[in-house]
């Protein structure tokens, strides 16, 4: 038997009296209910709706579309009454055919151009491109059709609140509904107390009370005020099993960056050991892979042996050049990831809150200058940028990242499937 948190039956209180308007929107802090009865309440009112007309359920990406709603959706009304196929990009719900779209597939806004939709429904709408959204709600075009939605906030500026969420001309349209955190008393309130601690910043302020905010100043705020909450204590390390190492070619006029950081055998913590700044001008290609191989030398000597080596550079023959240099000590250069950088910036942010984030603070004053000199570009109040223009070290935050990017998903539960 299914039991409902109380805002979720306001919800459907609205519902059954004929309270939905033609764009309901959910909106407010992670893991508050949301999708949850979202889907709720699209299935139920899927099923009372004409067979005949065609239906949309869309994520930023399919798999995401799998993951947060197919998955769930079946598990809540069965396979009696609901099936997918990923392939074919359809499904079947209560007898209603069911197109199935990524919002992010470039593809997408020109395979929905033509079609007459009975209803849609979306998962996480600050994360769609807004032409693909614009299109869908074109298409939305029969009699009573409906667009049933979720999302978290994002900057205020954002194009879902301005020109939906809070355009007045649409008031008699749009059902908008919020969602607190301390609203899915469902959860374990243990949970929900370690869910807060990990959110910092801006992030605190967006997925956990769910404010539409900028964000503003310093970026490891958690860091700089408490610094020595952070430090390891060199004398009693644990046993490491992956050591690697972040490099940050610099231009001529910027610097090189290296840092190198290990992981617990369990994901459970990052420790960085060892941080180093190499100005570039003057620096010779065959100069700095020596100093990489001093520095990566050193780590060894200390710690343990380096798996990866992670390197960025817009010159390839750079790295190719260190792939040579490198390839007597056994280090493998790859190139960085380059994972998007607010997502490497939540991640970082995410480790130093929920106490999975140390370091050797006598080896790493690079990085620990690059932290705290970190702040938001408030000349770009529409995105959230890290403001680099020379006064902090950008290379060493870079270097810091393309250190562990790659087991972000294994440090962090939230990152699994992104
Ligand atoms: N009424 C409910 N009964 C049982 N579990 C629920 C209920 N509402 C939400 N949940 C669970 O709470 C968690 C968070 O809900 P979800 O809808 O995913 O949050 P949001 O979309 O707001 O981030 C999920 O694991 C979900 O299954
Ligand atoms: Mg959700």
């Amino acid at each position: 038997m299914l039991e409902f948190t109380e805002k979720q039956k306001q919800l459907i209180r609205l519902m059954k009296s004929g309270q939905l308007k033609r764009l309901n929107i959910l909106e407010g802090s992670v893991r508050s209910g949301k999708t949850w009865i979202s889907l709720i309440i699209w299935a139920a009112w899927v099923a009372s709706r004409p067979k005949e007309y065609m239906y949309m359920m869309c994520a930023k990406s399919l798999q995401t579309l799998k993951r947060n709603c197919l998955l769930p959706l079946q598990e809540l009304i069965g396979e009696n009454n609901f099936t997918f196929s990923l392939s074919t990009k359809e499904g079947v719900l209560f007898g209603r055919k069911i197109m199935l779209e990524g919002a992010n597939d470039n593809r997408s806004e020109s395979k929905i151009r033509g079609i007459t939709l009975g209803g849609a429904y979306c998962d996480e709408l600050t994360l769609f491109p807004k032409d693909f959204f614009t299109m869908l709600l074109s298409r939305l075009s029969t009699a009573g059709a409906k667009l049933i939605a979720t999302t978290n906030p994002d900057v205020p500026t954002h194009w879902l609140l301005r020109e939906y969420l809070e355009n007045g001309e649409l008031a008699d349209d749009l059902m908008r509904m919020f969602f607190g955190i301390d609203d899915n008393t469902t959860l374990d309130p243990a949970y929900v107390e370690s869910l807060k601690k990990e959110y910092t910043g801006v992030y605190f302020d967006r997925f956990i009370l769910g404010l539409w905010v900028v964000a503003a100043g310093a970026i490891y705020r958690v860091f700089s005020d408490n610094t020595a909450a952070y430090y390891a204590d060199a004398a009693k390390l644990p046993h490491f099993d992956y050591i690697n190492v972040g490099l940050d070619f610099g231009g001529n006029g910027s610097a090189h960056a290296l840092v190198a950081s290990a992981l617990t055998h369990d994901f459970r913590q990052l420790y960085v050991l060892k941080s180093e700044r190499i100005p570039a001008k003057d620096v010779t290609p065959v100069a700095l892979y020596t100093k990489v191989k001093d520095f990566c030398a050193e780590v060894q000597t200390r710690y343990g042996r380096i798996t990866n080596l992670y390197a960025d550079s817009a010159e390839q023959t750079l790295i190719a050049g260190l792939r040579v240099a490198m390839k007597p000590t056994g280090i493998i250069v790859k190139n960085a990831l380059k994972r998007k950088i607010n997502d490497r910036i939540r991640a970082t942010t995410m480790m130093m809150a929920g106490d999975k984030f140390r370091y050797i603070s006598s080896e790493c004053e690079s990085l620990t200058n690059a932290l705290k000199g970190a702040v938001w570009d408030m000349d770009e109040p529409n995105t959230e940028i890290r403001l680099d223009d020379g006064t902090s070290d950008i290379d060493t935050l870079d270097a810091f990242e393309y250190s562990f990017e790659r087991y972000i998903h294994r440090i962090i539960k939230e990152f699994e499937y992104t």
